[in-house]
């Protein structure tokens, strides 16, 4: 008798544990992914509005050889890039791009215009199939 009951709360406070809020990884809300997609959508927007716009020391912006970012191939990413000479990321051919056509300062992998850029050029290419390498 003592033993179920020990067992009854034993499965009680098991039960709490895994469906406490928060305590499981996996699990969302409408409401949370509805949120997260609102959010993801507006740094994709301010990475539309960088990519248009001139980011470093002269009047040039990233469309004038990219008209938009759909011609920047994201999914090929890691890869060898000739100008560098080695593998680099996709944040990497950025940052080469900011620093020589557009005669500008690299931007860290955290800074919020690097992230929203990356945003806006995955986002234009999402459904395309990752092809890391690819030339
Ligand atoms: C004056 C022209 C020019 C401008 C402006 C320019 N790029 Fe590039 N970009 C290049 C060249 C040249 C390459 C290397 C050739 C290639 O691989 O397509 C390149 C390659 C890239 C790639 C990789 C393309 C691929 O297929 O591997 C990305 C991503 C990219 N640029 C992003 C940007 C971003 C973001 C900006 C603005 C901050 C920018 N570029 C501005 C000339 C430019």
């Amino acid at each position: 008798m003592a033993k179920g009951i020990f067992l009854g709360i034993f499965s009680l406070l098991v039960g709490l544990l895994l469906f406490t809020p928060g305590t499981r990884a996996d699990e969302f809300t409408e409401a949370d992914l509805k949120k997260w997609q609102e959010d993801f959508q507006v740094v994709v927007q301010e990475g539309e509005r960088l990519f248009h716009s001139a980011l470093g020391s002269n009047a040039v912006s990233c469309d004038m050889c990219h008209p938009n970012a759909t011609n920047t191939h994201p999914e090929t990413y890691p890869k060898v890039q000739k100008q560098i000479g080695k593998v680099i990321g996709l944040r990497d051919m950025i940052n080469w791009c900011l620093k020589n056509p557009l005669k500008g300062e690299e931007m860290a992998a955290d800074d919020p215009r690097m992230v929203a850029l990356e945003a806006y050029i995955t986002w234009e290419r999402r459904g395309v199939a990752l092809e890391p390498g690819k030339h």
